[in-house]
């Protein structure tokens, strides 16, 4: 039923959230945030671009079987092959949507598309009568909206409804809007489209001057119906809007707004860990909402103020965002039905085999420290269960390393097709060693564009968890290790992004050169 007052969430972290650099999800990985997403209750979910690419296509046709509730939509340019391939990803929907774009501002008409004013229109009237043909819902957008010229958005939106178009996005591409400013523009476009009943707008902000959230709330006092975002704000250059921080806006101040939302805001935090953990994105100790210091208080004044009055210092409560304490740590006793009600606790969905194999690696490390932490848990399937890559596996088998003055040695051997390779290097350190001597065992040279080592709690017995990301012949990727072991755990995520590198560019068609590192020992 259709209620002008709720304000819908149209989550795209999967599709312009993945497209923050360095940023390269599998399909595990987007179908289990899909799920997490579908839980939280967003409305709609953008599952990706589909003709963007094999993978991206996979990713909304996977998703689109999976999710029974949430709306599941892909993008499309106006182009007919574009339209279908979305289509057609979409296929298995309970609620798919089809998202068509076209950039509308003077700028992008003229130097990006080469295009008239009437033949964007064209464009528009073609994608959208082709997308309605093959989509129950239609969604149109005006790229860079926020910079076009009044009158002509207007017509443009005018058209995409004639077409069958009902909602119209309105993105401010570049983050270049001001809230005061974007308030009137989108009252200004509301007022003149005047669309019949049962048609919505929605708003797409970027982030570039750090407003994203202010013009999102400045278009639902216009009368936007939608708010599209991400969590935890991710996407390219300054990021999207952070979907946490709009919906917290709306509720905690429902007396300013006086608007209604369908998301459950108990499940932010554990979707913005999910978010964090698989995408390698941190989120920032003082991000609103779902940072670690979102609801800390260190000033002494402060938190003599909460204990007398919890409302003294926060406006919002952390149960209200699903920032709960741990209540227990899980350890050597614990049995699989407690490990899985965690799992279920911190958001995950998976299926028993899943499940059996993470359990077991759970075991294995409460004998090496007998409890495991939830960052603990979250790094195991964020490792062992999402991190594996059909399509191309080699796989550590062992390594060594010894480290003297100034230079270190390191061996290894690896898995691949069940043969066992193997080889040894010098390096500046143990990882530098190791690293070289992985390059030797898989005869390419990717650069290591970014290596990070954190631990999964405060205790001195965490989990080392390692993020890298390498790049070879134009393709990035990344890659996650976890163990108790910091150099067993960077040795991991390298040959982890080296796994998704070769899957990426199977995906891509692409032929990864061997640039003439001398081949590996073969046993
Ligand atoms: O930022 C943008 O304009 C977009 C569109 C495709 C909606 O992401
Ligand atoms: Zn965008």
């Amino acid at each position: 039923m259709f209620d002008p007052n709720c304000v819908r969430f149209f989550d795209t972290t999967l599709r312009d959230g993945e497209q923050a650099a360095g940023v390269n999800l599998n399909v595990a990985e987007k179908l289990q945030i899909a799920k997490q997403l579908e839980k939280t209750r967003v409305d709609v979910i953008e599952a990706g671009f589909p003709a963007a690419s094999p993978g991206d296509f996979n990713c909304v046709q996977a998703i689109s079987r999976e999710l029974r509730r949430t709306t599941v939509c892909g993008l499309a340019r106006t182009r007919e092959g574009d339209i279908r391939a979305a289509a057609q990803a979409l296929a298995q929907a309970e609620n798919p949507r089809l998202h068509v774009f076209i950039a509308t501002s003077p700028i992008h008409m003229e130097y990006k598309l080469r295009l008239t004013q009437e033949e964007v229109l064209a464009e528009i009237r073609s994608g959208v009568s082709l997308a309605r043909s093959l989509v129950s819902e239609v969604e149109f957008s005006g790229e860079d909206a926020s910079r076009s010229d009044l009158e002509f958005l207007i017509k443009a939106f005018k058209v995409a409804v004639d077409c069958g178009a009902t909602i119209l996005n309105i993105p401010d591409t570049v983050g270049y809007a001001t809230p005061e400013e974007f308030y009137q523009f989108c009252r200004t476009v509301i007022l003149g489209v005047a669309p019949p009943e049962g048609v919505i707008f929605s708003v797409h902000a970027h982030n570039d001057l750090g407003l994203a959230a202010a013009n999102s709330l400045a278009a639902v006092r216009a009368g936007v119906r939608q708010v599209e975002g991400t969590i935890n704000g991710m996407g390219e250059r300054g990021g999207n809007s952070a979907i946490e921080e709009v919906v917290m806006a709306l509720k905690t101040r429902a007396d300013y707004y006086g608007v209604t939302v369908n998301l459950d805001t108990r499940r932010l935090f554990p979707v913005s860990r999910l978010v964090a953990r698989l995408s390698g994105v941190a989120v920032p100790p003082n991000k609103p909402v779902v940072g670690s210091n979102a609801f800390a208080h260190e000033a002494g004044i402060h938190q003599h103020g909460v204990m007398a009055k919890r409302e003294t210092y926060e406006i919002m409560k952390a149960e209200d965002v699903g920032c709960i304490p741990a209540v227990m740590v899980l350890g050597k006793h614990s049995g699989s039905h407690a490990f899985r009600a965690r799992l279920e606790f911190l958001g995950y969905h998976l299926d028993d085999a899943s499940v059996a194999k993470a359990f077991e690696i759970f075991k294995k490390l409460c004998d090496e420290k007998k409890e495991a932490t939830d960052g603990d848990i979250e790094a195991i399937i964020a490792d062992e269960i999402f991190s594996v890559t059909p399509e191309f596996h080699y796989e550590l088998k062992e390594y060594t390393v010894q480290v003297g003055s100034g230079l270190a040695t390191a061996a290894v051997v690896l898995y691949r097709d069940n043969k066992e390779l193997k080889d040894a290097a010098t390096g500046n350190g143990p990882v530098d060693a190791a690293y070289r001597a992985i390059m030797r065992v898989i005869n390419i040279e990717p650069k290591l564009e970014s290596f990070k080592i954190t631990a999964t709690s405060e205790r001195s017995d965490a989990l080392g968890e390692a993020l890298v990301i390498i790049s070879y012949q134009g393709l990035k990727a990344q890659g996650r290790g976890a163990s108790t072991d910091v150099i067993k755990a960077s040795v991991k995520a390298y040959i982890n992004a080296v796994n998704r590198l070769y899957s990426l560019a199977a995906v891509r068609e692409i032929k990864l050169n061997g640039n003439g590192c001398p081949k590996a020992d073969e046993s």
